[in-house]
């Protein structure tokens, strides 16, 4: 596998996709997003009408100028003049930079709420979710697809609206003042609209390369930072460097292309407002000779060709503003819009229930399950758990016992046959209660960045003591340990647990199960992947743990399944084989091969 991170294909969903520029419905969609902000939205997007006419006016008062005071050299009125151009310069400016306050202020608010919404949203979702959607993914939704959405109020909608407003006030000022020179001045319209929409277009299709290019040079960088003792370990220095050179190149190489198109499209335009400028003193010039125009009409008409053309050119920019911000709208709501396939039940645990339960505390009956695709991972798979017996599970890797842990705290949902515990259909518990009450100790130990003692409250401020913390860690034998690391409880643990041996987060990941102090616990391959020592220190808080306690204990290492009091053998979907450590071996059956495997004999 030479060549695994080049070939790595991007997020397909990933903002590649550009449709329509507007879509109502989607738009009526952010317009209900900004609800709490409307009045801001309706002031600022009035504020063009005179922004608009302020620009506009300067012109004109250039015309007054020179025709009413520079050429008859009225000094007094030309100072007036002056001060009415300063007066409206600032005006202009001051609503210019209200407006973009207002609309930015807008645009964050937004970003923010969505944002919000979608995290909020994402939590709720099922474990069934996370694994189809890559992390990368999700990440580009509540970050990078926000952002597009909220730049539509600082230069797309709104801007668009504003353009078209001074756009549509210069064409008809110029037509005013001197129609005939108007239609000399447009008849480069169409070369300007041709330039500014080819240009666009090619700069949009280079942005959109830019984005794939950024996004596999970011997957391949996360990939290989993660990755970095493993690649040193196997000397693989030159070849990341390389797969990583040619990825920035490619991604060098697209930038490139997109900064060329956009300075074209500059160069352009001002190249056809030079045309127009020629233009208009070739045949204005004519006009004054003959006395239809004044100098102080030319000059003005100069200075509106100027506000004419650059609101042609931008239009393309927020065009393409307006595309990704609706591309990432629709990406957005598609996620608000996902219900969660899990609901929790509205019930807490009914009371009745619990007399029933002292038969079996876990029951699958008939469990019917797939994560995807037509092969069941179990089928038909039933057994039960009697109050306070310890189970194991035994079966290949693959067999689907990591599959029935999850099946019992309901992180996924059975396709048929039903999973009760304690006598309730897990479908019908309360999924924060149904946590509480069956406690696991999954196979891939999770910690978060954060002291000893976050990492075993887990968010439960003020829910659980700190007393009931260190009886968890005393009972999960892994007081020991934390007493010996510097602050103890305190200790700051880095990313992923990176500082602490295996076997110690075995022990925090035991303790954390037990702060709540579940009826029911499920270690999932506790000792699999420990040293000798820290297994003797699991084993020995199990032992402790298991006494009364209703457990399903899976193992591969059939050390710790000796002492259970019942095994199942878990096989091909199904339970086949059930009975004691002793009963099993004498059977020879399945059991008895995977011992065989395990010990060599
Ligand atoms: N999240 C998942 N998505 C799709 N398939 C999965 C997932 N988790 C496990 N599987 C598949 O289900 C089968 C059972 O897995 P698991 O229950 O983890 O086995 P084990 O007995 O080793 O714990 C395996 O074939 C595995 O490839
Ligand atoms: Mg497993």
């Amino acid at each position: 596998m030479p060549k695994h991170g080049a070939e790595r294909p991007a997020d397909p969903q990933d903002d590649e996709i550009l449709g329509k520029a507007y879509d109502s419905r989607l738009l009526a969609r952010v317009w209900e997003v900004t609800r709490p902000y409307r009045l801001v939205v309706l002031v600022s997007a009035f504020l063009f009408l005179p922004i608009a006419a302020l620009e506009l006016l300067q012109p004109y008062l250039i015309k007054v100028a020179i025709d009413a005071h520079i050429l008859v050299g009225d000094w007094p009125g030309l100072t007036h003049v002056a001060a009415a151009f300063l007066l409206a310069l600032a005006g202009l400016y001051a609503l210019r930079m209200l407006q973009s306050y207002l609309m930015n202020l807008t645009g964050q608010r937004v970003m923010h709420d969505l944002r919000h919404r979608l995290f909020a949203h994402t939590q709720r979702l099922e474990a069934a979710f996370f694994d189809r959607n890559p992390v990368g993914r999700l990440m580009t939704r509540i970050l990078n697809d926000v952002e597009a959405v909220s730049e539509m109020f600082g230069s797309g909608v709104v801007a668009i609206l504003g353009d078209l407003v001074t756009l549509f006030g210069v064409v008809a000022v110029m037509l005013a003042m001197n129609w005939k020179l108007a239609l000399v001045t447009f008849a480069l319209v169409p070369f300007l609209f041709a330039a500014a929409a080819y240009f666009r277009r090619q700069a949009r299709l280079a942005y959109r390369a830019l984005r794939t290019r950024l996004a596999r040079l970011n997957a391949f960088l996360q990939e290989s930072l993660q990755g970095m003792t493993v690649i040193q370990l196997f000397a693989r220095e030159r070849e990341e460097r390389q797969i990583f050179e040619s990825l920035s190149l490619d991604y060098r190489r697209a930038q490139f292309r997109s900064t060329v198109y956009d300075a074209s499209l500059y160069a352009v335009v001002e190249a056809i407002g030079s045309a127009a400028v020629a233009l208009l003193l070739w045949y204005g010039g004519g006009q004054i000779w003959d006395g239809l125009l004044t100098f102080g009409g030319l000059v003005a008409f100069i200075e509106y060709t100027n506000r004419f053309s650059l609101p042609i050119r931008d239009l393309g920019q927020k065009y393409a503003v307006m595309q990704s911000a609706m591309a990432s709208s629709e990406r957005i709501f598609g996620l608000l819009d996902r219900e969660p396939a899990l609901r929790s039940g509205d019930a807490a645990r009914r009371p009745e229930s619990r007399s029933r339960a002292r038969s079996s505390i876990i029951q699958f009956r008939n469990v019917c399950f797939a994560y995807e695709g037509p092969e069941w991972v179990l089928s038909d798979c039933s057994f039960e758990v009697s109050a306070g017996e310890c189970v194991a599970l035994v079966g290949v890797t693959g067999a689907g016992k990591s599959t029935i842990a999850r099946l019992l705290n309901r992180s996924y949902d059975v396709h048929g046959g039903r999973v009760l515990v304690d006598g309730v259909d897990v479908r019908e518990w309360e999924l924060t209660a149904l946590r509480r009450y069956v406690g696991l100790i999954p196979q891939d130990v999770f910690l978060f960045a954060g002291s000893v003692e976050a990492n075993l409250r887990l968010g439960a401020d003020g829910v659980v003591s700190r007393q009931a913390l260190e009886r968890a860690a005393t009972v999960a034998n892994a007081r020991g340990f934390i007493a010996s690391l510097p602050g103890g409880f305190g200790y700051h643990i880095r990313e992923r647990g990176a500082n602490l041996s295996q076997g110690q987060r075995q022990l925090l990941a035991i303790a954390r199960a037990l702060v709540y102090n579940p009826a029911v616990l499920v270690f999932d391959e506790a000792t699999s992947s420990v040293d000798a020592e820290s297994e003797a220190l699991v084993q020995d808080a199990m032992g402790r743990l298991l006494s009364g306690r209703t457990s399903l204990v899976i193992a591969h290492r059939l050390s710790t399944v000796k002492m259970a009091d019942r095994i199942l053998v878990l096989h091909k979907g199904r339970v086949r084989e059930e009975g004691t450590h002793a009963e099993l071996l004498r059977r020879g059956g399945l059991y008895g091969h995977l011992y065989e495997l395990q010990y060599g004999r």
